[in-house]
């Protein structure tokens, strides 16, 4: 199936691994307690993928690098085998690129936590229409004093200054997807099931649910390993 959809780029939205101590019962969920050990395992996952498909990673909040947004790229010394690796892109959070020709602002989706509590009508089962509202504001991030962290820097890498063709968030854990105009608008959901964390806040994940899109026309398949 991968082969036949010629799959040339894959992108990774951040929250590469859980992390250790990020809610108070995680350590009893956790197979693997140490982060090095968890970013190692994530790279044999990412060397089964056939060497031609290019892959970026960004960070999320569970990821071992800087809280406050904009985010750095996770740092080398917990994923040096990914520097190394030639066909690995580490970038930062957000992230805004031309990739085969097409406008894409990827942004992990950590300010989907203030948007869905503060804006009647949102959801976490489905994210994307919270994030057409960061779309329409112009903004990744529009609530200060939230649960985003957000750093003093001189300029603001958080907002739309140009409207892309993709907007890919992730963070909520939930496959959704809708066009608005000459934007698609796309969450990528997870791998991982619904945690005791999750449970508390009401957040029914969609994992192994990936969208796959064809940067011509823009068309979503979605694939499901699960
Ligand atoms: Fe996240």
């Amino acid at each position: 199936m991968l082969r036949r959809l010629n799959i040339l780029l894959l992108e990774v939205g951040g929250d590469i691994v859980d992390g250790v101590g990020i809610y108070p019962e995680q350590k009893e969920e956790l197979v693997i307690r140490d982060i090095h050990k968890q970013y190692s395992k994530f790279y044999e996952y990412l060397s089964m993928i056939p060497d031609y498909i290019e892959i970026i990673i960004m960070p999320g909040n569970h990821d071992a690098t800087r809280q406050a947004e904009p985010q750095p790229a996770i740092s080398e010394d917990f994923v040096q085998e990914y520097y190394d690796d030639p066909r690995i892109h580490m970038t930062g959070n957000p992230l805004t690129a031309e990739l085969h020709g097409v406008r894409v602002v990827s942004y992990h989706g950590r300010s989907l936590d203030d948007i869905i509590s503060a804006i009647p009508g949102m959801s976490y089962t489905k994210p994307a229409k919270a994030m057409l509202s960061l779309l329409k504001k112009r903004h990744l991030s529009p609530i200060y004093g939230g649960r985003v962290p957000l750093a003093p820097e001189n300029t603001d890498y958080l907002i739309l200054e140009e409207l892309p063709e993709i907007l890919h968030m992730g963070h909520v854990h939930t496959f959704d997807y809708l066009t608005y105009r000459n934007t698609l608008v796309i969450n990528s959901g997870t791998f991982q099931s619904q945690t005791s964390f999750q449970k508390k806040v009401n957040l029914q994940p969609t994992p192994g649910k990936i969208p796959v899109i064809d940067l011509q026309t823009l068309k979503i398949v979605k694939m499901e390993f699960i």
